[in-house]
């Protein structure tokens, strides 16, 4: 539906046995395309590009102001607040994340950070390996077990500081109601990350004024998810939390006043962005952001919901393939996790590379959770430690606003042809 504004919809690759084909491109959860606008937006920028925060000339201050402008039109577009918030711009969620876990260390000293299962492995380590943490169950079709969040924020009586969980999986796509959790959590005086990196693509969001109990606290999403990827990514949080204390990196930038005995750190955000900030990333996420409020996140969301029913209804039909997938498309995002019977993964991804359709296998950074997808003990899961075994795994198809019924369709057809003839493509069969 919107093809025509994403680059390299049409591009043509040559398969192994010679074919030209459209490629597909079904991988948009691990990153996105760029929008024709936003190579735009860069190229026409590029004749004033110059130094931010740090020229005295024509070209540095328009950079500057530009780069600044960059963080109002973050916050209007997720509805956060330009006195109370600010934003950082950093490399990705990751990175956001990571910051964050580093900064909170005051505060979050004696408390415990709630994670889930339900995380992808940058929502999870830099908890795990910073604080005491604890994890929120998921239910067999691997949604979040709400009844477990609140069991646990009551039973840490107030010792929860945060509570860490993703907006949507990038395994299953099911997103997770996060004022509701909001509202928990700080109903037992916790705070909230959402990790946005699979949910900011899809849909609108409201971080919500903070004086209401389901706002969120943080929020951290990558720009290369939302068809901008040239290297920006955003931490939303309250300017107070980095009053104190300084970044895990410093130097240039991050600084009003250096000697040899003393530094005096600028405010947030310059205080947490130190080196030469990356203001292409920036300008290619402002005209991302505009298009996608142009289009409407409702639109996109419903265009993209409709694709993934036509997609889970045309595979609900196709023998031998398992989805991993309550059904429930009110409460998910355009990715549909499956297998063939008897086939590993990495085979079935192979096979539809060769028909020119990407798709991404394997746990997606996301162990814990494909383990608990694939109902793996803990005692089974030891055994791939070491390599030696093929290790366990999913394929995930994930859409973007750009894929069409076609795509979806042939996408359908070659698994069927697949599922048909497991034991011909098991045999060797192309
Ligand atoms: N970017 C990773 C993915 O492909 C986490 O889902």
């Amino acid at each position: 539906m919107y093809r025509n504004l994403v680059v390299g919809c049409d591009s043509k690759v040559k398969l192994e046995d010679g074919r030209l084909v459209n490629y597909i491109n079904f991988d948009n959860a691990a990153t996105t395309p760029p929008f024709h606008s936003v190579l735009e937006g860069i190229n026409c920028f590029a004749p004033n590009y110059s130094s931010v925060h740090r020229g005295a000339g024509y070209k540095s201050k328009l950079s500057s102001d530009l780069y600044e402008k960059g963080r109002d039109v973050v916050l209007d577009f997720v509805n956060g607040d330009r006195d109370y918030h600010t934003v950082i711009f950093l490399k990705n969620t990751t990175e956001g994340i990571n910051k964050l876990s580093y900064r909170l260390e005051d505060q979050l000293k004696g408390k415990v950070v709630l994670s889930t299962y339900m995380e992808h492995h940058s929502n999870l380590l830099p908890w795990k390996y910073r604080y005491e943490t604890d994890f929120v169950r998921v239910d067999d079709a691997g949604r979040l077990c709400l009844q477990d969040l609140e069991d646990k924020l009551k039973s840490y009586k107030g010792r929860v500081g945060l509570v860490a969980v993703t907006g949507a999986s990038n395994v299953t796509g099911y997103t997770n109601d996060v004022h509701k959790i909001a509202r928990l959590a700080h109903k037992y005086g916790a705070k909230i990350l959402v990790d946005g990196a699979q949910l900011i693509p899809h849909c609108s969001f409201d971080m919500k004024p903070k004086e209401e109990d389901e706002h969120i606290d943080f929020l951290a999403f990558s720009a290369h998810k939302m068809y901008a990827p040239f290297g920006s990514g955003v931490l939303i949080a309250p300017k107070d939390i980095f009053k104190d204390g300084h970044s895990e990196i410093i130097g240039g930038g991050t600084i009003d006043f250096v000697s040899m005995e003393d530094t005096i750190w600028l405010n947030p955000p310059q205080k947490e962005e130190a080196g030469t900030p990356n203001l292409m990333g920036v300008v290619a996420l402002m005209e991302a952001i505009k298009i996608l409020e142009s289009i409407g996140m409702e639109r996109i969301e419903e265009y993209e919901r409709n694709l993934t029913i036509y997609a889970l209804n045309l595979m609900r039909e196709i023998p031998n393939l398992i989805i991993y997938d309550d059904f429930n498309t009110d409460a998910k995002v355009s990715i549909i996790s499956f297998n063939i019977e008897g086939m590993h993964h990495s085979k079935l991804a192979e096979l539809l590379g060769k028909e020119g359709i990407g798709v991404r296998n394997g746990c997606f950074c996301a162990q814990p959770y494909v383990q608990q997808i694939l109902k793996i003990s803990d005692e089974e899961m030891e055994k791939y430690k070491d390599k030696l075994l093929p290790r366990p795994g999913l394929v995930r198809m994930s859409l973007g606003l750009y894929n069409s019924y076609e795509e979806v369709y042939r996408m359908a057809e070659v698994l069927d042809t697949i599922g048909r003839n497991v034991d011909y493509y098991l045999e060797g069969g192309r």
